[in-house]
């Protein structure tokens, strides 16, 4: 006899301006592909990945791939209903694009709420990190995500898969401790 499987369904919210990367890191996450060539999203895509997270804990994954366009938009309300937690993502190689990055976190904490009432936990993702003519380091991101409240931040890339699964994984063991 196994030891009782709990299952947890975990709605994911993925932001960040447009371009930046959000669709290419889930591609990468869920299917381990990656593609040169850009697609706006348009309103909200979904994908589910089924984590078996340890030998009792099974996280059912449920990540909205939020369109960069939607921060002018009034969707976001309805799309943020019910999230558990969210990753913020910046193009470390446009440096709009990290500016941004409080007005998405401001935009998630105005509009989403844990059921006790605390914030959602949230992750900030530089990606690109193959190509930065910015120089941004690991400590600049940090700094920038202290300062904001996020959760930790990492540097990432989709093309390159580096740290995907490392900050997804970080952000289920924020949402599990939430649970
Ligand atoms: P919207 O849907 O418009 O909000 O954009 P998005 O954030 O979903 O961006 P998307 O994933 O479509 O990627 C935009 C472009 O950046 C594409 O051409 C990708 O191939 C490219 N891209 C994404 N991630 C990386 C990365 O880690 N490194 C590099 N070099 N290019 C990337
Ligand atoms: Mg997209």
């Amino acid at each position: 006899m196994g030891s009782p499987q709990r299952e947890f369904l975990c709605k994911v919210l993925v932001v960040g301006d447009l371009g930046v990367g959000k669709t290419s890191i889930i591609q990468r996450y869920v299917h381990n592909i990656f593609s040169q060539c850009y697609r706006a999203t348009i309103g909200v895509d979904f994908a589910l990945k089924i984590v078996n997270w340890d030998s009792n804990t099974v996280v059912r994954l449920q990540l909205w791939d939020i369109a960069g366009q939607e921060r002018f938009g009034h969707m976001t309300r309805l799309y943020y209903r019910e999230a558990v937690g969210a990753l913020v993502v910046c193009d470390l190689g446009r440096v709009t694009t990290i500016e941004s990055v409080s007005r998405w976190k401001e935009d998630l904490d105005s509009k989403v709420c844990l059921h006790n009432g605390r914030p959602i936990p949230v992750i900030l993702l530089g990606n690109k990190c193959d190509q930065m003519p910015l120089g941004t380091t690991n400590t600049n991101l940090e700094h920038i995500g202290q300062d904001l409240g996020f959760s930790n931040s990492h540097m990432t890339s989709a093309k390159e898969n580096v740290n995907i699964d490392l900050a997804i994984a970080c952000l289920i063991k924020e949402i599990l401790a939430n649970e």
